[in-house]
């Protein structure tokens, strides 16, 4: 019996070491002290012993049995604790780290000329309105003195969904619709989108434009002059240049194309004003004498001034940015700079 017990005592004490962590320890446990365990089993055995054996074996299985117990019980709690402390290590957080953040993205190019453009004119007392995008040709075109052979009001320059009615190719209906409404003295911007059958690097189908009217007494090409540099101070470069090139449109008389001195060359001449030293921005004019009777405003009286300007131009100008359908792209990698 004596070397029964030693021989179990060398097993129990080899698989208690082995055993890497506490399941594979319970497994140890059932094995010798489990119902069915090699212990148990020596104890039922006892019965078939004799009288005289008997107290001495059952002492010797009792303490094999409190041994094994002592045994399992001090590499139980050293596994547990290493477990415990393993455990740790994996649940750690760092809070170190930094946060997993969303992207930012950022405001378009274009609602941020339309926002500074807004503030600057708000700023010198002009009212923002809004106007139409589905706009009667008359307000696009007649209401505008433009004749009715003009090549602007042609179907392959303009989207009409009916005889009267088109998407607005300007922003100039809402000077009419202004002085039909308002009487003088009017300052107001009109920002909102334009369509034109038009589509290339430089142009989009769909585009904004900022449209301005100023109506009072004593309006003229010098006012123009003095908003129109402000206003390119303002969104260019502080020391920027504005000149005034004759043109025509029909709603203003004279009428002006508008150039600011190139900001990126000072006037010398480079890639972005194509070697002139000037970048056109705009056009621009006193408004014709008779869109302001057609409107009820009389033109003895009062004089006015407009100008209408092209967002993407001015913010592809602004930014450096070479080609128009970037802009739509809607790509964060683009926007996110700004
Ligand atoms: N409506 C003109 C255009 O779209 C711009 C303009 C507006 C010119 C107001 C003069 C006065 O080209």
């Amino acid at each position: 019996m004596q070397q029964l017990i030693e021989q179990l005592k060398a097993q129990i004490a080899g698989q208690i070491a082995e055993a890497q962590d506490t399941t594979e320890l319970s497994a140890v446990h059932g094995r010798f002290l489990g119902k069915k365990g090699e212990i148990s089993v020596l104890m039922q055995g006892l019965g078939k012993l004799s009288k005289e054996e008997r107290p001495a074996a059952g002492q010797l299985i009792n303490e094999l049995r409190d041994w094994a117990t002592e045994q399992l019980g001090i590499k139980e709690s050293s596994l547990a604790q290493w477990e415990l402390t393993r455990r740790y290590k994996q649940e750690a957080i760092d809070v170190t780290l930094p946060g997993t953040g969303r992207e930012m993205g950022g405001s378009h190019p274009i609602n941020l000329v339309r926002a500074e453009l807004c503030r600057v004119f708000a700023g010198l007392g002009f009212e923002v309105v809004e106007s139409p995008e589905v706009e009667l040709v008359n307000y696009c075109f007649t209401a505008l003195n433009v004749p009715p052979n003009h090549p602007s009001r042609d179907r392959q320059d303009t989207f009409y969904i009916s005889e009267d009615v088109a998407l607005r190719p300007h922003t100039s209906p809402g000077q009419i619709r202004t002085m039909e409404n308002q009487k003088p003295p009017i300052k107001v911007v009109v920002p909102g989108r334009v369509f034109r059958r038009d589509d290339d690097a430089s142009h989009s189908p769909m585009f904004h434009q900022i449209e301005g009217l100023v109506v009072d007494k004593g309006i003229n090409l010098c006012d123009l002059l003095g908003l129109l540099t402000t206003l390119a101070k303002t969104l260019f470069e502080p020391d920027v240049d504005v000149r005034f090139r004759p043109s025509y449109f029909p709603f203003t008389e004279p009428s002006v194309e508008v150039d600011v001195s190139c900001f990126v060359c000072s006037g010398k001449g480079c890639g972005l004003c194509k070697g002139t030293g000037w970048i056109e921005i705009l056009g621009a004019g006193v408004v014709n004498r008779k869109v302001l009777a057609g409107c009820g405003i009389d033109p003895d009286v009062y004089s006015g001034m407009a100008f209408g300007a092209g967002l993407e131009r001015m913010a592809m100008l602004k930014y450096g940015i070479g080609n128009i359908q970037i802009l739509y792209d809607n790509d964060l990698r683009m926007i996110g700079q700004f």
